[in-house]
């Protein structure tokens, strides 16, 4: 009953939301080529493969910095991956290699209260860079304000779009995703808590698509909202049937810890040490210059 109540309530969501556009429609997502947020953390052994080793989808908050979910980056016995062994592709649509889309991985720093027992709380963790992508990469900033319900949101990553793949070699946008208010979501994900962000499904939930980007906003200021957690909609837009409720990370919770971790960051710290270094020389030249 309370699951026939949710579909009624996520038709009626889905009925009023509007595609952000601009998109061209294919079977289970459109092929996008505005977008160059999204990564794709790559296990470089197997990076000549056609799927290049694609493991998880994540997004660039800053162009040395990204997010993913702690469960991406960590192995069954609970360390974190080999970072030696991965990479991070970004800054194109399509995951044929070109030297500038690809970048080494100088750290992973997954939330401390993370806990596999219970995947659905604190799922996210920072990827530090070794050098930054170039300035022709748009990242989409840590969000300033939570997201609203319903939003009509989409997500987009490098996931398979079938359940016999592992990953597309094109992004694929699915849209439209709308949110709902978790008191809705917890008539059939009663464990959810506000960490999470539920959302009808588009059809995410393939091999490949944990940690994608949930992004509600327009097409010209998108917000991100969320890093794919759970979902079992793998093809759901395809064969057409009733979708499940999609969980995501709720990344505008984890922003001072996010920020905390970047702002931590050896380059950073001496970015903003030199930042206030040459302020403080301005101010004394300025003085100097007033006082002569
Ligand atoms: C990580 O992988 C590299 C290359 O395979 C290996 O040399 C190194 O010992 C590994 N490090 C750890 C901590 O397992
Ligand atoms: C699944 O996707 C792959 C890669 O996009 C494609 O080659 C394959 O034909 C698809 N399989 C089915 C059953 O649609």
């Amino acid at each position: 009953m309370y699951k026939l109540f949710l579909f009624f309530v996520i038709a009626v969501y889905s009925a009023k939301a509007n595609t952000l556009g601009g998109s061209e429609r294919i079977m289970g997502g459109a092929y996008r080529t505005d977008i160059n947020y999204v990564i794709s953390l790559q296990d470089k052994r197997q990076s000549q493969a056609n799927e290049r080793g694609h493991i998880c989808g994540g997004v660039l908050i800053n162009r040395q910095f990204a997010l993913t979910t702690a469960s991406c980056v960590l192995e069954n016995n609970g360390q974190s991956i080999n970072i030696t062994n991965f990479r991070v592709f970004a800054g194109t649509v399509l995951t044929n290699d070109n030297a500038n889309s690809v970048r080494d991985i100088s750290s992973i720093t997954v939330h401390p209260n993370y806990n596999r027992q219970n995947p659905l709380v604190n799922n996210i963790a920072v990827i530090t860079l070794q050098s930054a992508f170039p300035e022709s990469i748009i990242p989409l900033s840590m969000p300033s304000a939570d997201v609203t319900h319903p939003a009509t949101c989409e997500t987009s990553g490098f996931g398979a779009r079938n359940s016999t793949a592992t990953a597309s070699a094109q992004l694929i946008t699915l849209s439209p995703v709308v949110t709902m208010p978790l008191e809705l979501c917890r008539l059939v994900e009663p464990q959810v808590q506000s960490g999470v962000v539920c959302a009808s499904g588009g059809g995410a939930g393939c091999a490949g698509d944990i940690g994608n980007p949930l992004v509600c906003g327009t097409q010209s200021s998108p917000i991100l909202c969320g890093l794919l957690s759970r979902s079992n909609n793998c093809g759901v837009i395809i064969d057409g049937t009733a979708s499940a409720t999609e969980l995501y990370t709720r990344v505008f919770e984890f922003a001072p810890w996010v920020n905390g971790v970047v702002n931590s960051a050896p380059g950073a710290a001496a970015t903003s040490q030199l930042g206030i270094a040459l302020a403080f020389m301005f101010v004394v030249i300025q003085n100097f210059n007033f006082l002569h």
